[in-house]
């Protein structure tokens, strides 16, 4: 629950006032699972058998998996890699990898970042898993082309079907058409699954496979979530408490500034994914009814203890304009303990003793605490440890809450219209067929 009322803080009237709302934002979302683009509801219960059997197939038959796609086809494999692969995964050896594939994500453009990735590929040993909803997306297309020209040129046209897997929408796209006409391994999309809210689809699931995350656990916990979430109500319900805090700070208190600062480097790339998740979706011109709002609370990610260094003193003394939501592991996998200095630094001999996780902990209260003394608001969400069970059940309370969010904001959290625009742009500048007059306007 938010903390650091003082004189603007959200209070016991404006949570009762809202509770109403809640149950029926939570409602609205529950009973349209399935339908619309909320297909996202159903993934913990599918079914991982076929991505499981392709990950057995191909055990210890590459050294590198590269993921080519960009937004939500990129930033939940980031988040599960981070949170759930050893740290420095790539740099351990074969045998401590378990004969599994080192991982590199493709997400950006960018000529140098490409061709240092590239330079480094063994690409006779490569796995390209190119994903794209659309099948369409421009970035994650001439990705694909690069790294297409340089696999064939390495293994010759024959190879690159052993090379390649695409996820993509089981009906439409280019890529959908190039892997049929390649023979290309190929695993669905489901339609009713928008790019952000896919991370338990196929789309992170595989690459989560073949580097050996573990695949049930990821969705055995959001289905444990998802109970949690059909069967409580209000601010019970731990989707409609994040989404109602945020709400209210937003639209009651205006603070339109959503922070989110896990105190795990292991969570640093969730903040991310969330960061996607919660701005395109809640980000719109128009609510449903058609009438101009532009409304959408702007995410940020953090990172504790690290941003005390560099964000906290804007949060404690900027604009009064952010809700900070911690998130808070119970346990870490490993302990070390503080030792006691030499007799040259007695100052520091309070440390002794205390493990980092303890001082990790203690910074995450002090923070807090010292912000509400100023009156700002935060909030934490305590997850056991950090293993696939708590991030599958993290990740779906996050997309249920923006779901409920996006029912109190009252728009469609499922689209993004506001990115078209850019992109036929870009077409236009990039000379594709039928775009002429937009790139002489734009000229
Ligand atoms: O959430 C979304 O829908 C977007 O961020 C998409 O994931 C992103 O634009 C990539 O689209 P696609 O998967 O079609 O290549």
């Amino acid at each position: 629950m938010a903390r650091g009322a003082g004189e603007r803080g959200l209070t016991p009237e404006m949570l009762e006032g809202l509770r109403p709302r809640l149950e029926q934002a939570r409602r609205a979302v529950l009973d349209a699972a399935g339908t619309g683009m909320l297909g996202w509801m159903d993934l913990p219960t599918q079914s991982p058998g076929p991505l499981l059997d392709f990950a057995a197939e191909n055990e210890g038959r590459y050294e590198c998996l590269v993921v080519i796609g960009i937004g939500g086809s990129a930033l939940g494999s980031t988040a599960l890699s981070t949170a759930l692969l050893p740290f420095r995964y790539n740099e351990l050896s074969r045998a401590e990898r378990q004969q599994r594939p080192r991982l590199y994500v493709l997400d950006n453009v960018d000529p140098d970042e490409t061709s240092a990735l590239l330079d480094r590929l063994d690409l006779e040993r490569t796995l390209v898993n190119v994903i794209s909803k659309s099948g369409t997306t421009v970035e994650s297309m001439a990705g694909y082309l690069v790294v297409r020209e340089r696999l064939e040129a390495a293994v010759g046209a024959s190879g690159l079907k052993d090379r390649l897997v695409f996820t993509t929408d089981p009906l439409g796209g280019t890529l959908r058409k190039i892997g049929k006409s390649l023979g290309v391994h190929m695993f669905d999309l489901p339609p009713r699954v928008g790019g952000r809210f896919s991370v338990l689809s196929a789309v992170g699931l595989l690459p989560a496979a073949l580097t050996g995350i573990d695949v049930n656990a990821l969705l055995a916990g959001a289905q444990d979530m998802a109970e949690w979430i059909a069967g409580s109500e209000g601010w019970e319900n731990p989707a409609c408490a994040f989404a109602g805090v945020q709400f209210l700070e937003d639209t009651v208190l205006g603070r339109r500034v959503s922070v989110m600062m896990p105190y795990s480097a292991r969570l640093r790339d969730l903040a991310d994914w969330y960061r996607q998740l919660w701005a395109e979706s809640l980000g719109k011109a128009t609510d449903r009814q058609g009438r101009t709002v532009n409304v959408g609370p702007l995410p940020v990610k953090s990172l504790g203890v690290t941003d005390q260094h560099s964000q906290l003193q804007l949060y404690a003394e900027g604009p009064d304009d952010k809700v900070i939501t911690f998130l808070v592991v119970g346990e870490f996998a490993e302990t070390i303990r503080i030792p006691a200095p030499g007799p040259d630094a007695q100052e520091l001999a309070y440390l002794a003793g205390h493990t980092l996780a303890d001082l990790l902990w203690a910074e995450q209260r002090a923070t807090a605490w010292a912000l509400a003394q100023r009156g700002r608001p935060s909030l934490a969400i305590t997850i056991p440890r950090i293993d696939a069970f708590c991030l599958g059940g993290l990740i779906f309370l996050l997309e249920m809450a923006t779901a409920v969010a996006g029912e109190l904001y009252d728009v469609d959290a499922f689209d993004q219209p506001g990115v078209e625009l850019s992109k036929q742009a870009t077409y236009a500048l990039m000379g594709r067929p039928g775009y002429e007059a937009l790139a002489e306007e734009i000229a």
